[in-house]
Parts: structure tokens; C-alpha cells; sequence
């Protein structure tokens, strides 16, 4: 049996999970997460040094509610892991400096957890899969596409030369006058709205490279939105429905190739599957893309519950227990420096710089 306990301070989540292995099925005992939306909603986006601060605050008692939340002692854990990057780095040093904090005194192992590898795993806690499988995630701070191949071994296929799609979607709901976080408000506009108004651009369409971009959709945006003001909540209705349209079908195309190459890559792979990650991934229209793309593509769709696609700890907690398990935790990281760029593929490098909510590679 393995029990590790997680934490996740990367961004603007506080969080702490204990995940539990004892053969069969892995077990999440404790899932605390704290969002700080309240805190950084005035400004629009993550202020890092409100952030940092907010995990500073938070960080012991959630960890103390996640221990008591799953009735195990921190002397019966077998692991603590941490994520140590990337993200805002002001948060990252708060969660693996106190991780490194507990490890000492509790006399356990520490494993320095990529976030992105959390993200890449989590399929695997909630649905068993076996490798290799294809993750697109969809953040505020990361829009990929990965070839997951075993444990630390992840290929990344594309992934944004610009904008991040939630960012996309979060400057949009800004554009609009619609409040923070701008993804669930453009859907909920949307759901009113007309999809064929506006004819925005579908960034990448057709392109062989595989990237994503949403700049250029971005500013689109914005010049229809200049052009018709002042907005009535018709206009903002439609401009968001045409946004998001036109965000479906781009990612439709992008996704597409990488169903095709991986079809290419593992040709024997039986009943290959598609997981979707990141808050991107709550939007409907998005979902219900997706899902028919495998459908004809042959693939599974498979998406995670929402509170394990977003930001959270239990994946950390698992991607412990993975490591563990694959004996590559890693030499004790009790002198591991938070890294905030850490592209989960050592050989693609990054591509753009780092973004409003953390580095994007
Ligand atoms: O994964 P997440 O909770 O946090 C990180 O970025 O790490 O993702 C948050 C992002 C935000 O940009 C938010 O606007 C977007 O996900 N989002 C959505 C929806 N719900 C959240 N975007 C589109 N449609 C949604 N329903
Ligand atoms: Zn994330």
C-alpha cells in the first residue's frame, strides 16, 4: 500500500490531497481545495504577490484538514510530493518549502512533482488508462497537446505560439465588460447568442504545424466589438458565440492532426483515447467538439471530473504514487529549486515567454 500526500500551490489554488494505493483502484481519501478567485477577481486576473501571500495564509490548515479528511496520520504517509513547477514562482517556493518543511520533520521522502505531469496522469487515477494516450490540456496558463507515452516520458505535439486558450477566453469576457473568470461568463453569453454574426478568424486552420494560436482571434474581437459600440447584451451575446464557435473549430482542426499522428505513431495502440484537462474543458461547446471528433476518429473521450481536470492536488498526491511506483521519484528533493518554466518534454522547448497566469511551456 502507498499513501502520499500532495499539495498544489502553482497558481491560484491552494490545495492538498491524500491519495491512497493498496493494489486495486487508487483511492482519493482527501480533496481540499481553496480558490482564491475573490482575492484576484477586482483586478481581473492572478495578481502574483496576492497569490503568494494567499498560500502563505492558507497552506498549513488545508493540509491539516486534508490529513484529517482522510483519517491518516502523517506518520503513516509514505511520501509527501509537491509541485515545484512551473507557475508563479511566488507560489510554487511557498508549497515546496513548506513540503520540504514537513518532509524533514516527519523524516519522509520529498518528490518534486511537475504540475503539467499531475495533469498528464490524472486519467489514470479516474479512469485506469493504460499508456500511451493523447491529452490535450486547456488552461489559463497552458493550451497543449501531449503524446502521454509512460511515466516521465510525455511528447508535446503543439501547444500555443501566443495566447493561452483560457486566457483567450478570459480577455474576451474582459473585451466584453464580463467579470472574472471570463470562460464560464462567455458560455453563459453564448448560450443566448448567435454564432453566425460575426465570422472570426479560426486561427491555424489548415496549417501543417501543429500549434495553436488565439492572438489574432483575440484582436478580431476586439475591432467587432469596437466597430458596433456601444454593446447592447445582444451584441456581447453574439460576439461571444461567434468567439466560441469559432475557438471550437479551430481546435477541431488542431486536435484532428494529432488524432491522425497518433494513429501514425502507435499504430497498434487498441482502443486509443483522448483525455481533456484544464478549466477550458468545463465549456459545453468545446465538450460536445470533441466528443464527435473521436466518435469519428475512433478514439475515447475521456474527461475526467471537472474538479480533477482543473487545478488541484489529488493529481499531484497521484503523480507521487506514479512515481513511486515507476521508481523514478527522484533522489529525496530537499534541495530541488522551484523552476518557474519546466517544459514536460525536456526536448520540445518552450515557445512563447510567460503569461499572465504563469509560463505557458
Ligand atoms: O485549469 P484552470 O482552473 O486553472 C489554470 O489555468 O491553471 O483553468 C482556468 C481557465 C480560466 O482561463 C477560465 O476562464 C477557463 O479555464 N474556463 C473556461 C470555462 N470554465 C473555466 N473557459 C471556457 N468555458 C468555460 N466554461
Ligand atoms: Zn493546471
Amino acid at each position: 500500500m502507498i499513501r502520499v500526500l500532495g499539495i498544489e500551490t502553482s497558481c491560484d489554488e491552494t490545495a492538498a490531497s491524500v491519495v491512497t494505493l493498496d493494489g486495486g483502484a487508487p483511492k482519493i481519501l482527501s480533496d481540499i481545495v481553496l480558490s482564491q478567485i475573490e482575492e484576484h477577481a477586482a483586478f481581473g486576473g492572478v495578481v502574483p504577490e496576492i497569490a503568494a501571500r494567499a498560500h502563505v495564509e492558507a497552506l498549513d490548515g488545508i493540509i491539516e484538514a486534508a490529513l484529517a479528511d482522510s483519517g491518516v496520520d502523517l506518520a503513516d504517509i509514505d511520501a509527501i510530493a509537491a509541485t515545484a513547477g512551473p507557475g508563479l514562482v511566488g507560489g510554487l517556493i511557498v508549497g515546496l518549502m513548506t513540503a520540504k518543511a514537513i518532509a524533514a520533520a516527519a523524516n519522509k521522502p520529498l518528490i518534486a512533482i511537475n504540475h503539467l505531469e499531475g495533469h498528464a496522469l490524472t486519467a489514470r487515477l479516474t479512469d485506469g488508462l493504460d499508456f500511451p494516450y493523447l491529452l490535450l490540456l486547456v488552461s489559463g496558463g497552458h493550451t497543449q497537446i501531449v503524446a502521454v507515452r509512460g511515466v516521465g516520458d510525455y511528447q508535446r505535439w503543439a501547444t500555443t505560439i501566443d495566447d493561452a486558450l483560457g486566457e483567450a477566453f478570459d480577455k474576451t469576457a474582459k473585451m466584453l465588460g464580463l467579470p472574472y473568470p471570463g470562460g464560464p461568463n462567455v458560455e453563459k453569453a453564448a448560450a443566448s447568442g448567435d454564432a453566425a454574426r460575426f465570422a472570426f478568424p479560426r486561427p491555424m486552420k489548415g496549417s501543417a504545424q501543429p500549434d495553436f494560436s488565439f492572438s489574432g482571434l483575440k484582436t478580431a474581437v476586439r475591432q467587432a466589438a469596437t466597430a458596433i459600440a456601444p454593446l447592447s447584451d445582444l451584441d456581447v451575446a453574439d460576439i461571444c458565440a461567434s468567439f466560441q464557435a469559432a475557438v471550437a473549430d479551430a481546435l477541431d482542426d488542431r486536435v484532428s492532426r494529432a488524432l491522425a499522428r497518433f494513429r501514425e505513431t502507435f499504430p497498434d495502440k487498441q482502443n486509443p483515447a483522448l483525455v481533456v484537462a484544464g478549466g477550458v474543458a468545463a465549456n459545453r461547446t468545446i465538450k460536445t467538439t470533441l466528443e464527435a471528433l473521436c466518435e469519428k476518429a475512433g478514439f475515447a473521450f475521456v474527461a475526467p471530473p471537472l474538479k480533477l481536470c482543473t487545478d488541484n492536488a489529488a493529481m499531484i498526491a497521484w503523480a507521487g504514487i506514479e512515481r513511486l511506483r515507476a521508481g523514478t521519484s527522484g533522489e529525496n528533493a530537499a534541495d530541488f529549486v522551484p523552476r518557474s518554466r519546466w517544459p514536460l518534454d525536456s526536448i520540445s522547448a518552450p515557445m512563447v515567454g510567460s503569461g499572465r497566469r504563469g509560463a505557458k511551456a
